[in-house]
């Protein structure tokens, strides 16, 4: 059993009957979801099918799209997209404190950029960092805020292989920490087993598949038994691997 279940009781985010549709077009079609306060949840599906407009959706970002049903979400929300959205005039520091105050704000925005590794880059500026520094940064500047939820829209989407690989240590690693409930919005199979306890397909615009991975952290991946819950996912994708 996973050490932070007795956590798992209270639940962060409430959806009920939650529809959206552009043009006439349904792309969310009454969807109900629970996330208990502190699950790392992983949310897959094509492109397309309408993983971004859920995520919005619960960020409250929506306003103005066309749908209903009900939604609970705590108040302290921190999103993160694929690309890191750092104003590129403000140095690093500034950046992650962008919209905190209090006394002791400066000092925790330094905290929070040494645990995501960037001690030392305070002054940079933006566009002195890589593509893993600069989502570094990112989920320096959503850490800030003490999250209850934080929500990654394919945060690491435009990073490569190895970078990818050793961003999703530390997104575990934070969260592990900090324990806020996370929902991750990804396309690659590997990345939700890897990291999640919890992992959604959406397909037709409803949940179509909600499987409990019960494996300790930190996992390989090369744990053979993480092979099962994959080819669970792919066939729940609709993807069949051709072993011939
Ligand atoms: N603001 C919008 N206006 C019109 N259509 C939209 C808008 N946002 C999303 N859509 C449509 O809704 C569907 C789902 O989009 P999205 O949630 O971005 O999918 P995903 O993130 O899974 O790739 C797509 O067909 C997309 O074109
Ligand atoms: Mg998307």
């Amino acid at each position: 059993m996973a050490p932070h279940t007795e956590q798992l009781t209270r639940p962060a985010v409430r959806l009920a009957g939650l529809t959206r549709s552009f043009g006439g077009r349904t792309v969310l079609d009454g969807i109900d979801l629970e996330l208990p306060a502190g699950q790392f949840t992983a949310l897959l599906g094509h492109s397309g099918s309408g993983k971004s407009t859920l995520l919005r959706a619960i960020a409250g970002l929506d306003h103005g799209v066309a749908g209903g049903g009900r939604l609970t979400a705590p108040e302290r929300v921190s999103v993160v997209f694929q690309d890191s959205r750092l104003l590129p005039w403000r140095r690093v520091l500034d950046n992650v404190l962008l919209g905190t105050d209090g006394k002791d704000a400066a000092e925790r925005g330094r905290a929070a950029l040494a645990e995501v590794g960037l001690k030392g880059r305070e002054r940079a500026w933006p566009g002195e960092l890589s593509g893993g520094e600069s989502q570094r940064a990112a989920l320096a500047r959503s850490l800030v805020r003490e999250p209850e939820l934080l929500l990654a829209d394919e945060p690491f989407g435009a990073l490569d292989a190895l970078t990818r690989i050793r961003m999703h240590a530390l997104l575990r690693d934070l969260w592990q920490r900090h324990r806020p409930s996370v929902l991750l919005v990804t396309h690659d199979v590997d990345e939700a087993i890897v990291l999640a306890d919890r992992v959604l397909v959406l397909d037709r615009g409803r949940i179509g598949l909600d499987l409990t991975i019960d494996r300790p952290h930190p996992r390989s991946y090369r744990e053979p038994v993480l092979g099962e819950y994959r080819e669970r996912l792919l066939a729940a994708l609709g993807v069949t691997e051709d072993h011939q």
